[in-house]
């Protein structure tokens, strides 16, 4: 699904402008990697394309439709702080209650998406008996289960081992492989091979938007 910014400006309460007259389109069914300095807004562009933050002027725009229309997958730098249940599965099944599916609806998908994320048998236990690797799994299948059209991950690894990494990095290729839109907020170099397309942001303009490869090749100096 492709994403719209037109002529976006923003700035918190009292606070310096972020954005200014910002024009970007975000191409579908690709990952995007959101890379460049701390501060320069890399989560405040994710909060204003999901609606967490309404911006003051200009809108945000997805294949012709507002947000209030569409459901987003998040994934966090710290995954423990958005659980909120007490077990593994309950924690999956909650946006479906929410949805309004029908308790047999909600007990078959939930069973499916933990066998898929290999995370059935851990289903009775507690979220935080999970490792960090597991949990960001346990983030991602939570959403994958309400079928949401637009991931957005803002630093997912930066707490994670490297075998977690490695984990992590083959749940996005399955997503992006299923045609998920995935904008990935890294500060990790050796990550950004991973994507299909680097944005770098500096003080809120962007200042490099390109397909990765070339971006491997000419732009990687200026990070
Ligand atoms: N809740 C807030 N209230 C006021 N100012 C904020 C708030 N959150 C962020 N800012 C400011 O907005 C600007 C952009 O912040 P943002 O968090 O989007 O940057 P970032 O690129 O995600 O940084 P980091 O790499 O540190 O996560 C910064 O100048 C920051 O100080
Ligand atoms: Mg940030």
């Amino acid at each position: 699904m492709k994403i719209v910014l037109e002529d976006l400006s923003f700035s918190y309460r009292g606070g310096k402008k972020v954005f200014e007259h910002l024009d970007l389109v975000l191409p579908g069914r690709h990952i995007v990697a959101i890379t460049g300095p701390n501060g320069s807004g890399k989560t405040t562009l994710l909060k204003l394309i999901a609606g967490i933050l309404e911006p003051d002027s200009g809108k945000v725009i997805f294949d012709g439709v507002g947000s209030e229309f569409l459901r987003f997958g998040f994934v966090f730098q710290n995954p423990s702080e958005q659980f909120v249940h007490f077990t593994v599965e309950r924690e999956v099944g909650f946006a479906l209650e929410n949805f309004g599916y029908d308790s047999d609806v909600i007990a078959i998908k939930v069973s499916e998406i933990l066998k898929e994320f290999g995370l059935y048998s851990k289903r009775g236990s507690s979220p935080d008996e999970l490792s960090g690797g597991e949990q960001q799994k346990l983030s991602i299948a939570s959403s994958v289960v309400y079928e949401p059209k637009i991931f957005l991950m803002d630093e997912p690894t930066s707490y994670l081992d490297e075998p977690g990494k490695k984990l992590f990095f083959e749940t996005v290729s399955s997503l992006r492989r299923r045609g998920y839109s995935i904008l990935w907020v890294t500060q990790d170099p050796s990550e950004l091979k991973l994507s299909d397309y680097v944005l770098l942001l500096e003080e809120g303009r962007v200042t490099f938007f390109e397909n990765t490869k070339r971006f491997l090749k000419d732009g990687y100096d200026s990070i």
